[in-house]
């Protein structure tokens, strides 16, 4: 169980299982956006990352061209794109503060 492996302060590379929806800020799109990207790995990759939503958007590409993920247009992908771009946008140099990871310790 997650509560486990939290509790011993390991976190396996890959732990799509262990993380729940509501660790992600909150927004329009966050379903959606959770749901797609956790089919192959753990919203913690996607998380890792802050990027425009122009390289967002590369990003999804590069998910469906590489790696097969559904090829997903129009008001999904908008939708998908706005929850990244406004979520995960380009992270502060380090040291400016300016980033908070929603999967760090509270
Ligand atoms: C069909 C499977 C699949 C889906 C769906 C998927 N990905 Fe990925 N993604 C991958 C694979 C495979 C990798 C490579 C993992 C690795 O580096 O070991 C990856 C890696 C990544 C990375 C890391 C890139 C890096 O530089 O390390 C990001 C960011 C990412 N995906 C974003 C997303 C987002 C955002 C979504 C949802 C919109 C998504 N992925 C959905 C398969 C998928």
């Amino acid at each position: 169980m997650a509560a486990q492996v939290r509790a011993q302060g390991r976190v396996p590379a890959f732990t799509p299982k262990d993380e729940r929806i509501e660790d992600l800020p909150e927004g329009p799109g966050r379903d959606e956006t959770f749901g797609m990207c956790t089919a192959c790995h753990g919203y913690k990759l996607v998380a890792d990352q802050g990027m425009t939503r122009d390289k967002w958007d590369e990003t999804l590409t590069w998910m469906t061209e590489r790696h097969g993920m559904p090829d997903i247009q129009g008001t999904d992908r908008d939708l998908i794109l706005d929850y990244l771009a406004t979520h995960h946008p380009p992270k502060a140099p380090a040291g400016a503060g300016g980033f908070r990871n929603p999967f760090a310790p509270q």
